[in-house]
């Protein structure tokens, strides 16, 4: 909405006489530059030349890759600095009998609001969502709303953090009487035929305003199914629907504040009725089964778009992680964009909200730890008042692998690539917990994990821990209810030993390395990099193998722990690091790799071939998934993997000959067999390659792959349509439409009718070309365009034939 359509709402919905509240979205129209003055606060200060621009915005993600940013290759090797925002907004009156807030969902970092010339608050954590009172700013006339954004000091991040107003900001108009900033607190619960709503409001109100409360509960298309009064009530529905992964039935609790009979202010509130627990023995239970937390984490940039929140970019992202059969996600290591947790509340998906990645002890020179003690309390209340309501989210994280697991740690003193990898480095046992020692570090445990309780105790409290020993300070402080593992797979068996009686889950696992389409041969080897953490590790390939053969030492491939996972039943389940890559901490590289190798999507969004293990595994449709290509020296030896599903077993076929029947097993017979694939090793020779799969003699799938010829023209299709933005992805393709796995064309995109092109991207952790430039080398034979709007896309190259694309 522009300035002049605001202040035309503001006025003709009446500031005098506000009935119920106005949230309104306050992104378009801001004036931004990257530099830095005092005076930029001022109202007269002259903008006229700055950018003008809508947030969500990065000014990160438009720069250039270099070795000398501070932020290092593990945040991503882009710029930083000090950037400022102003809006402006035109009032016909200064608010009168009401409330006027500015929301801030999130701004990295250091954050500075100022109005009309006055400081009305600061935040440092780049990932808190904050709210001001403005009223009594505002004057008739023009107004400055002013954000200094101070993201100069670095390294303060493990991965790539963004810059900038990076989330939406939000106007709200309320009554003075009016219900609190996150003022409600829904919990439900759910016998056999009946569910139960406990609601509890907090209002604001000016001093001897008698106010009333009223809630309605309303089903999911709108019809009252419930009532109550008062500040704390509770609701009965017989026989609730219940938010199921494959149908999440939301509901909504609508808050009426009423003086004098006379609606004043209405708040709603998501919720539903599920139920779910962690057993010791037994794992995780959810609406009466037995399943597994099928998760993985996710860091919350969104690849080429940079950290700026597009809500098309995040539902691309969880449609695909669905696809692939995930029921879980951990906001790792911070507080989400809340758009993320309304879509998990509509799509299904349970939710892991962590609020740290430190504590007091830090990790990277100008981290959070340096305003942990004055900050973490209201950081840590914020983020629990502001998502307690969500039906998605089942547990709270009250950090991930926090220095304060041991009595010393020395990762102040490292590198930012040091600290990354010293992490997982196992600890002196002298720095554990002694024998029933109540140590600082428990204590402090115990502090946090009490602020989640006071502000919602219906949920059980876990943190990621890679010290799995009982002696680590947080677990010996007694404060987790589900104790949570980073890694360490091999320590699970003694689970029960050393944690009697406490539920568990592996908080985070895996971190196996690839770069989708590049195949490390034997792939019945395992790859280690680093060999071990302290030691550095160099390729001049820059890349990490496809094949589920290449891990950190600190980690294990997919198929390790997925066995080891499944086949445990008091393990919940577990979150795969990662589900997407992410820009930032290119372990086991440094410069000029920038963005990392962990993720089961590449960082365009194209699945690597572990995605595919996961799909046969956790999803029931039919599936069959061939790899590699079919483009080699003649000759070469040639090893071909296949995951399936819903069948015994698979034949493949070179040019017609069969290479035999494979299934897959647990005796190591074959080498290229394991649990959950089967493979063959096999002589490169030009043609076809097809693979059959078979369930009881009948075909289930089949997929054929060719030698491509020479690159000889472009394929345009639309990846992800959005409502803002489509992404399209780009393939060289021979004369026949094969794909060409090994080419690398420079393809030049073009938009018209009205669109734009406003990112591109090829999943290559190396490439140095700029993320919002309109060409992109294609990377193992593809890449992809973002594009804002509705209209057309060219894509060219110097020798290919061109392709174009409506959309
Ligand atoms: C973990 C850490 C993650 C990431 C990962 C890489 O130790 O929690 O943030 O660094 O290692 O393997």
């Amino acid at each position: 909405m522009n300035t002049r359509l605001l202040t035309l709402l503001l006025t003709t919905l009446g500031l005098l006489t506000a009935q119920a509240r106005e949230r309104i979205n306050f992104d378009r129209d801001w004036r931004f530059i990257l530099a830095d003055s005092v005076q930029m606060a001022q109202p007269g200060y002259d903008d006229a030349h700055w950018r003008q621009l809508d947030v969500p915005h990065d000014w990160a993600i438009e720069g250039d890759f270099s070795a000398g940013n501070p932020s290092g290759a593990g945040g991503g090797a882009l710029p930083g600095g000090v950037g400022w925002y102003r809006k402006h907004l035109t009032l016909d009156k200064a608010p009168q009998d009401e409330v006027v807030c500015i929301e801030f969902d999130g701004v990295y970092m250091n954050s500075t609001v100022y109005v009309n010339g006055q400081k009305v608050g600061y935040r440092p954590y780049g990932y808190s969502s904050f709210e001001y009172d403005i009223t009594s700013f505002l004057h008739q006339g023009d107004n400055v709303v002013a954000v200094r954004v101070d993201n100069s000091d670095q390294p303060n991040s493990r991965w790539y953090s963004g810059c900038g107003i990076y989330r939406h900001v939000w106007l709200t108009r309320m009554n003075p009487v009016h219900v609190k900033h996150w003022g409600t607190h829904v919990v439900t619960d759910m016998m056999k035929y009946i569910g139960y709503v406990d609601i509890a409001v907090e209002i604001e109100a000016p001093q001897g305003v008698k106010a009333r409360v009223e809630n309605v509960l309303l089903d999911r298309d709108g019809r009252v199914v419930a009532r109550s009064k008062g500040l704390r009530s509770r609701m009965t529905v017989r026989r609730p629907y219940s938010w199921a992964l494959d149908d999440p039935y939301v509901y909504n609790v609508r808050t009426d504040v009423k003086v004098g009979g006379k609606v004043v202010d209405s708040y709603v509130t998501p919720t539903a009725f599920r139920r779910f627990h962690f057993d010791a023995e037994s794992g995780f239970w959810f609406n009466g089964s037995n399943i597994k937390l099928n998760g993985v984490c996710e860091h919350h940039d969104f690849g080429c778009l940079g950290a700026a929140l597009s809500e098309d970019a995040l539902h691309r992202k969880l449609v695909k992680l669905k696809a692939m059969g995930v029921n879980a996600i951990r906001t790792s290591h911070n507080p989400p964009a809340p758009e993320l947790l309304a879509m998990c509340d509509t799509m299904g998906l349970i939710v892991m909200d962590e609020s740290f990645d430190m504590w007091r002890r830090r990790k990277t020179q100008n981290d959070y730890a340096r305003f942990f003690d004055e900050w973490h309390e209201r950081d840590l209340t914020d983020l629990v008042l502001r998502d307690r309501n969500h039906p998605c989210i089942l547990m709270w994280s009250i950090g991930n692998e926090v220095l304060e697991q041991w009595s010393s740690a020395e990762a102040d003193t490292l590198t930012l690539e040091q600290a990354n990898l010293i992490l997982n480095a196992g600890h002196d046992a002298s720095t554990l917990a002694k024998q029933g020692e109540m140590s600082v570090q428990a204590l402090l445990t115990q502090h946090l994990a009490d602020i989640v309780r006071r502000y919602d105790s219906s949920r059980p409290i876990t943190a990621g821990c890679n010290e799995p020993s009982p002696r680590n300070h947080l677990f010996s402080s007694n404060a987790l209810d589900i104790i949570g593992f980073n890694y360490h797979h091999e320590w699970i068996k003694d689970v029960p030993k050393n944690f009697p009686g406490k539920p568990f889950i592996m908080t985070e696992s895996v971190s196996a390395l690839q770069t989708r389409g590049y195949y490390m041969m034997p792939s019945d080897s395992i790859y280690k990099a680093p060999v071990e953490w302290w030691l550095p590790y160099t390729d001049p390939s820059f890349k990490c193998s496809a094949y589920d053969n290449m891990h950190a030492s600190w980690s294990t491939t997919h198929e390790t722990n997925w066995s080891v996972v499944k086949h445990t039943p008091y393990c919940g389940g577990q979150f795969i690091w990662t589900g997407f890559d992410y820009i930032g901490e290119p372990t086991p590289y440094g410069f000029p790799a920038r963005s990392s190798y962990f993720g089961l999507i590449d960082l365009a969004g194209f699945p690597k071939d572990s995605y595919f293990m996961y799909q046969s595994e956790w999803t029931s449709k039919p599936m069959l998934h061939l790899f590699p290509h079919w483009n080699w020296l003649p000759g070469q030896t040639i090893d071909l993997w296949a995951y399936f599903n819903r069948a015994d077993e698979v034949e493949l076929f070179v040019n017609g000959k069969s290479m035999g029947v494979k299934r897959k097993t647990t005796t190591g017979s074959d080498s290229l067999c394991t649990e959950f694939h089967v493979g063959w090793r096999v002589q490169f020779e030009p043609g076809e390659l097809k693979a059959v799969s078979r369930k009881n003699g009948q075909t289930v799938c089949e997929q054929t792959i060719r030698t491509a010829g020479a690159p000889h023209h472009i394929r345009l299709t639309v990846d992800y349509a959005g409502r803002d933005l489509t992404f399209i992805n780009a393939e060289v393709v021979d004369k026949d439409g094969n794909r060409c796995p090994w080419a690398d064309d420079q393809l030049f995109f073009t938009a018209e009718g009205g669109a734009e092109v406003v990112a591109t991207d090829n999943g290559s952790q190396t490439s140095m070309e700029r993320f919002t430039a309109s060409e992109r080398h294609a990377f193992f034979g593809r890449c992809m365009a973002v594009v804002r709007g509705k209209g057309r896309l060219k894509a060219h190259s110097y020798t290919l034939q061109p392709a174009e694309i409506a959309f």
